[in-house]
């Protein structure tokens, strides 16, 4: 599940490189900007700083010039074409409505597959869905698909696809009209997102204000008609959708491993198609009741256990290492508490470092944000997000901004350089935001009682937990005077009662899809085993651990079960060095070197969550 904010998406979005068109750009700078939604802002967080326009062409595993996803004909039969130099992709069509799958009416799904480069002993494809909702599983396929393959073994195809919505699959959603200049409404839009909901008295009035007229602006551009996308977005459409492609493929079963949203994905496979579940690891789990009532405040449960984690390493790590420390836990903790107290009267003023740029106002609400943000990758963050809170307190705000979203650096609307540019082909996205809130509201039950049902809504979340709380009831948020209901809503009974053997993986404490939720899950599929990470974040993927990777490698190669009541240790530790060469190269061997760059890589790109 992701949550949403979006900061970070930004440095992706840069980083992702010049993809050329005003469309792509504006596409993605809304998704970047969009503060009500599903979360991504973890990823925001993955780099001392955003990474350069370079970085991705460096880095990226694809990255075929010249190829489009327009290239490919839409089928009914599932055929592959050379893609991004190491993969296939296809496009396959299916009902709009698969209540009613009478064309017209369809939708061309966008898939993608990384072949097993080991071919004795082929095991056949595994799924990924990286999460969200509204995250790419062509993006993350694309760039890390070796690596989900290190870990499961390299004997699979790694498949993914674009669900309903997202990305390269057609018709997309969005709740502007990117075909003409409003598009720059969703930019000014997103810019005048709300600050975090107890950031002062009466806030929650504007943000529900704001929200509602998101809602009402999406309905009249998605849902205007029974036939438009904004129906049949829902997670029960795209469960069908698998399934449809796995029949396409000629598998019997699916092999599957879905990340936080991608857990309420496999969840509602199963139950609607138990007999179809071959093997599925179910990772960072959401509560799939409580997820689709929309109530509830259960994915707070280890939320302020995970912020607790940043001063028990911080003090462990001692001053070198963590920018923040202090003589004991709870006097770290005093130190925040006391920054944001200060933050609320005296944001802190960033002068402008350029004739060109303006300057940055860092305020209580963009350092709660980022903070929450923080929670779903305490390695790879928790170092910089200590050095930028030490340096507010001194009122230097640029290491604060060296990590976090600037969007207005991504705006083109004075850059008639980019602006110019055709658009090439549908946007290749991380995650769509228009899409996640139009699934997450698709899934969930309407939200009704208006803004003082959600004035008492956001104190269960705020008393849930105190660290995040405040910012996290804004993913409810998005579906207020949600005006689009989907046609095929699954809302349970969720499991079933044959032997479905599900894997299902849960950190000690994650920020958003917490162990807990593993647990209840579990219960719903006989023969099912909860595997427990002790470690700290969100998914197994914040925290390399190759106890889990091998886990999961035996599970899917071999149907092996871990025994019920198994931990896997972590393999780092918060605030130590992880990023060096030393540090890591310890490996006694190349398969373990490999299974470690894997789960490196992995962790820092880990699922777009929303959740
Ligand atoms: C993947 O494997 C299939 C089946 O063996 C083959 O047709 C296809 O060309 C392969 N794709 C790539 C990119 O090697
Ligand atoms: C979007 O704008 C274009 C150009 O102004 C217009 O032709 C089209 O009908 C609009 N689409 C919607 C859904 O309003
Ligand atoms: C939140 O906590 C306060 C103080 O413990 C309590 O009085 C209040 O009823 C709680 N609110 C909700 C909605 O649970
Ligand atoms: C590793 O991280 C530390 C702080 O988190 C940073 O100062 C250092 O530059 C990084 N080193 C590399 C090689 O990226
Ligand atoms: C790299 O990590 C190793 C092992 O944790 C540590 O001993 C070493 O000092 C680190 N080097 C740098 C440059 O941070």
């Amino acid at each position: 599940m992701g949550v949403k904010v979006r900061l970070a998406v930004v440095s992706t979005a840069g980083a992702r490189g010049k993809l050329g068109s005003v469309k792509v750009v504006f596409t993605r700078v809304g998704l970047t900007l969009i503060l009500l939604v599903i979360f991504l802002w973890w990823r925001e967080l993955g780099f001392e700083k955003a990474p350069s326009r370079s970085w991705f062409e460096k880095n990226s595993i694809g990255g075929m010039k010249g190829w489009i996803w327009g290239e490919i004909k839409p089928s009914e039969d599932l055929i592959w074409y050379p893609c991004y130099n190491e993969y296939d992709c296809a496009r396959l069509e299916v009902p709009l409505d698969w209540l009613d799958p009478s064309p017209p009416n369809m939708v061309t799904i966008a898939i993608i597959r990384y072949n097993a480069t080991e071919r004795t002993n082929y095991k056949g494809p595994i799924f990924v869905n990286p999460g969200g909702p509204g995250g790419s599983g062509i993006w993350f396929v694309k760039h890390l698909a070796p690596y989900y393959q290190s870990v499961v073994g390299r004997n699979h195809d790694i498949i993914s696809f674009d669900p309903r919505g997202i990305g390269a699959t057609v018709p997309p959603i969005s709740c502007w009209n990117l075909s003409s200049s409003t598009s720059i409404s969703s930019l000014l839009w997103d810019i005048q997102a709300p600050p975090v909901l107890d950031a002062h008295a009466g806030v929650l009035y504007d943000a529900y204000a704001h929200a509602s007229a998101f809602s009402q602006q999406c309905a009249s551009i998605i849902g205007s008609d029974e036939h438009m996308i904004g129906r049949f977005v829902s997670t029960a459409s795209v469960a069908r959708d698998m399934l449809h492609i796995i029949e396409k493929l000629g598998e019997e079963k699916l092999k599957y491993w879905g990340f936080s949203y991608g857990t309420f994905l496999g969840v509602t496979f199963a139950s609607l198609w138990p007999q179809k579940v071959g093997r599925m690891v179910l990772d960072g789990n959401v509560d799939a009741e409580q997820y689709s009532s929309g109530e509830g405040t259960h994915f707070l449960t280890d939320t302020d256990a995970v912020m607790n984690s940043f001063f028990t390493y911080c003090h462990a790590a001692g001053p070198t290492l963590c920018a923040l420390y202090a003589s004991s836990p709870s006097t770290i903790e005093v130190r925040l508490a006391t920054l944001l107290a200060t933050l609320k009267n005296s944001p802190v003023i960033v002068p402008a470092s350029s004739p060109n740029s303006r300057p940055e106002i860092i305020t209580f609400s963009r350092v709660r944000k980022l903070i929450s943000s923080a929670l779903y990758r305490p390695l790879v963050v928790f170092p910089a997000l200590a050095s930028a809170l030490a340096a507010l307190e001194s009122g230097d705000g640029k290491p604060f901004l060296s990590i976090s979203p600037q969007f207005q650096d991504q705006l083109p609307l004075c850059d008639s350089t980019s602006s110019l540019d055709p658009a090439p082909e549908m946007p290749e996205v991380e995650s769509s935001a228009d899409a996640s809130v139009a699934i997450l509201c698709s899934d969930q039950a309407p939200f009704t009682g208006g803004v003082s049902a959600f004035s008492s809504y956001l104190e269960q979340c705020s008393n849930a937990s105190k660290s995040a709380g405040a910012t996290m009831a804004s993913m409810r948020l998005g579906c207020v005077e949600w005006g689009v209901r989907a046609k095929w809503r699954f809302d349970g009974p969720f499991g079933t009662d044959a032997e479905t053997k599900i894997l299902f993986v849960g950190n000690r404490a994650d920020n958003i899809t917490p162990l807990k939720s593993a647990y209840i899950n579990a219960a719903r599929f006989p023969g099912s085993v909860v595997l427990e990470q002790n470690s700290y974040g969100h998914t197994s993927l914040s925290m390399p651990s190759r106890c889990t990777a091998k886990t999961i490698r035996e599970y899917f190669q071999e149907g092996a079960m871990p025994e019920e009541g198994k931990v896997c240790e972590g393999d780092l530790i918060p605030f130590q060095p992880w990023n060096n060469t030393s540090a890591t190269a310890v490996a006694e061997d190349d398969e373990h070197a490999e299974l470690d760059e894997a789960l490196m890589g992995l962790m820092k790109f880990p699922p777009p969550f929303g959740t």
